[in-house]
């Protein structure tokens, strides 16, 4: 199964080598050998050897860098700055001076507004444009990604299309304290449902880059020895029909306690949140049952349990979680993989699965973490990588 997984992503990337910068050179999670090959010949050598044969070209580099950050093909002044150098240092050089260059301006900012809303899958309109913007403004202002998820000010600001500036304010949904996106009005209300599970998702696949299960364990059985349950988390401290009015624990199709492990100890933080966004002093999301009672958190997890962003990570309030995220290693790598495959036009990387191994962005990963989680920096470090600019 996974052989034959690995082989066709493999013979996909060959097929596309011409046409697109190949990412993942030479990295083992791309490599065939580990699996199957250990003869002679086959694809493994051809894929080596296509690899090590891209050379740079910087024409093509800023063609596709331009449209990226600019919206637009370069013009004939910036192309004559790459032609003009006198060798692949010179071009090089020249370049990475464009790059910077377009990482600057209106263009780049409404460009940035675009990227976020796609990640986000909000706005279009100033009031669900504030978490996009939000985000754009730290990628423009080159500051931490991390700020999404910890900042107490400033996380709704407005921004001006034609200067690309950014007026600072600070989201007003009541919540007890300020934090990132994660008390965004908007988002809150775009992402509204019962017992506040779509929230739950939104969060998990804008910064984990992955759908539900988000946590895994060795599988046990739970009463239904053909659904294993399989994570860390105790398999009762969620509710089933005991505790609450949602059998949580139920085996017999599923097991929705896989999912629903993790998230029933996420939701609790976001369920204070109405369906316009505003926080109330007490739960304000519905459930499916009783025609729409609103929810109790018993439904979720029995006495005695806690709000936690993992098995092991309590989390009492949203700025708790918030911190947690920031700390988690995961939430890093869905940033760099999603810049990653933005820079060399990869579909969305949770709706089509484009997952970028792990191997191929780890310089990215660990530049972004030693350096502060700066984003401008990481869109730098990918655009000039040289998966970015050899063909
Ligand atoms: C693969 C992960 C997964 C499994 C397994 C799973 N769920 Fe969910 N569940 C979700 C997600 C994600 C949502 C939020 C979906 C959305 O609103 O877009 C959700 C939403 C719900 C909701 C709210 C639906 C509504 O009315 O809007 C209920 C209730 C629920 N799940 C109960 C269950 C029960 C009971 C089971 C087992 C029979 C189960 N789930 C299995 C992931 C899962």
């Amino acid at each position: 199964m996974m052989t034959t997984t690995k082989w066709l992503l493999v013979a996909s990337a060959l097929a596309a080598l011409p046409a697109l910068p190949a990412c993942g050179g030479g990295s083992d999670t791309n490599n065939p050998t580990a699996d199957a090959n250990t003869g002679d010949g086959g694809p493994v050598d051809e894929w080596d050897q296509r690899l090590g044969e891209r050379q740079y070209d910087y024409h093509a580099a800023l063609r596709i860098a331009s449209l990226r950050l600019q919206g637009e093909l370069p013009n004939m002044t910036d192309i004559a700055t790459i032609t003009a150098a006198a060798d692949v240092a010179g071009q090089k050089a020249a370049y990475e001076t464009l790059v910077q260059k377009y990482m600057t301006g209106p263009k780049f900012t409404t460009q940035m507004l675009s990227y976020w809303r796609d990640t986000f899958k909000i706005g279009g309109t100033p009031a669900f444009d504030t978490a996009p913007a939000f985000a754009a403004q730290l990628t423009v202002e080159n500051r931490s990604y991390l700020e999404l998820l910890t900042a107490s000010t400033g996380n709704c600001p407005t921004v001006d299309m034609a200067t690309g500036n950014f007026t600072p304010a600070d989201c007003a949904s009541g919540a007890p304290a300020n934090v990132g996106v994660l008390t965004n009005p908007s988002i809150m209300q775009s992402f509204n449902s019962n017992f506040a599970f779509r929230r739950v998702k939104w969060l998990q696949e804008a910064f984990v880059c992955t759908k539900f299960p988000a946590e895994t364990a060795a599988p046990v059985d739970v009463g239904n020895p053909t659904n294993l349950y399989a994570s860390p988390w105790a398999f009762t401290s969620i509710s089933g029909l005991e505790t609450g009015r949602i059998d949580f624990r139920d085996v017999s199709a599923i097991v929705c306690a896989n999912c629903h492990s993790s998230m029933n100890h996420i939701a609790p933080l976001f369920a204070n949140f109405d369906d316009r966004g505003m926080y109330q002093p007490q739960i304000a999301v519905k459930t499916p049952v009783e025609g729409g009672a609103t929810a109790k958190i018993t439904d979720y997890y029995p006495a005695g349990e806690t709000p936690a962003w993992r098995f092991g990570k309590p989390t009492a309030d949203l700025t708790a979680l918030g911190a947690a995220m920031a700390a988690d290693p995961d939430v890093t790598d869905c940033a760099v993989a999603r810049t990653w495959n933005w820079a060399l036009g990869k579909t969305d990387i949770v709706d089509t699965l484009q997952v970028v191994p792990k191997a191929t962005i780890a310089t990215q990963v660990n530049q972004f973490s030693a350096n502060g989680h700066k984003l401008k920096d990481l869109i730098f470090a990918v655009f000039t990588s040289d998966d970015f600019t050899k063909f």
